[in-house]
């Protein structure tokens, strides 16, 4: 199979990021076919990304493509996801991958026996300048971490898109739409996670049913520690996207709104490596060539994504275990959440 032929299902806000993306990999594969409950985005995308079919059922795409990349709203992933993989066809599967623990496994276990492709869509982890510093720090040249903390402010009004206000489509409030990109990328970097706490509330986000704005805290083996602020609320910000990681050499910041990942070490004589170096990666887009990238290279080889549904899976168990000691006014245990375990 040289070139792909990948159908797009849901033609809304984040399949536009894609249109973009995949227009930069045209010779890895093509669009054939665009669905959407709406004809017009439907044809609006396949206008847009060249492909021949478009649909308002993606059952009918069936013939028309050996892949998927499913944009539906969570309430949909699953029975969207079964059909296509019980119909011989890869499915990289927009985040977070299921409302549910037995959806996930549902969806895994058919993968599997299919010998098919799965992958959850998490672009933060093939971001060049994400996996720079993941590199950078597995050296160790740039010492041991012991915070990281990532901030993610942005204003997402979803009025527009009504479905993402109700707790039960979105299966959870801002944390488990959007705050599982970063608990995915937290359990890639730092290992086994010991222990957690959410606070989440929608003032300022009055639109959501459950949480806009969410704070988590977690504790990882070596008595690591992370910190994650999202909030869909942010009328401002100079943040944006920012990651940041403290080691016992000095600092680490990424920025998307600027591209720069930057180490700077204030220490002094004490240190001997470098005081400050700059790497440039100038994209501030959703840069999700990279995990499509990712995904056609998995389906040639034959290879388990790094993002696969049990991968992903062990994230979402980490948000439903703060819900759950949220709740109860604890704290929640998540050992053996790790990504080791999966
Ligand atoms: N990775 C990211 O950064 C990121 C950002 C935003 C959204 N997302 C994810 O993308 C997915 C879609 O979110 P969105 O923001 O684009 O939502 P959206 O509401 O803008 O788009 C969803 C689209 O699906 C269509 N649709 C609904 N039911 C359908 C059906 N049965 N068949 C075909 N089409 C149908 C709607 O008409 C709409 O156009 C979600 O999983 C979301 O979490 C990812």
């Amino acid at each position: 199979m040289d070139q792909i032929r990948l159908g797009v299902i849901g033609c809304g806000g984040m399949m536009k990021s894609h249109v973009r993306g995949l227009s930069i990999i045209r010779d890895r594969c093509i669009v054939s076919a665009a669905c959407d409950i709406e004809e017009e985005r439907a044809k609006e995308v396949a206008e847009a990304a060249g492909a021949a079919y478009y649909s308002t059922d993606y059952k009918t795409m069936l013939g028309h493509v050996d892949a998927v990349l499913v944009a539906l709203p969570h309430q949909l992933h699953f029975e969207c996801g079964m059909f296509f993989l019980q119909n011989g066809v890869h499915v990289l599967m927009e985040k977070p991958l299921c409302n549910t623990e037995a959806e996930c496994i549902a969806l895994a276990e058919e993968a599997e026996k299919q010998k098919l492709t799965l992958m959850c869509a998490y672009p933060v982890r093939y971001w060049p300048g994400i996996v720079k510093l993941k590199e950078l720090l597995d050296t160790g040249d740039y010492g041991e971490i012991f915070q990281m903390s990532i901030w993610t402010e942005q204003y997402t009004d979803v009025s527009t898109f009504p479905w993402a206000a109700s707790a039960k489509n979105l299966g959870g409030g801002q944390l488990f739409s959007h705050g599982c990109h970063y608990i995915d990328l937290l359990l890639w970097f730092l290992g086994e996670p010991i222990s957690g706490v959410h606070f989440g509330t929608n003032k300022g986000t009055p639109w959501m049913e459950k949480e806009g704005n969410s704070n988590v805290v977690l504790t990882f083996e070596n008595n690591v520690m992370a910190y994650h602020f999202g909030t869909w609320g942010a009328r401002g910000t100079t943040h944006s996207y920012d990651f940041q990681v403290f080691t016992d050499k000095g600092y680490f910041e990424y920025s998307r709104a600027n591209g720069k990942l930057i180490f700077k070490s204030d220490l002094g004589p004490a240190h001997d490596g470098p005081k400050e170096i700059t790497w440039e990666f100038a994209d501030d887009s959703k840069q999700t060539q990279y995990e499509t990238l990712h995904f056609l290279d998995c389906i040639r080889d034959h290879a388990e994504p790094m993002t696969s549904a049990r991968a992903s899976l062990q994230g979402l168990r980490v948000i439903w275990k703060l819900y759950e000691a949220e709740e109860q006014g604890k704290i929640a245990d998540l050992r053996g959440l790790g990504l080791k375990n999966i």
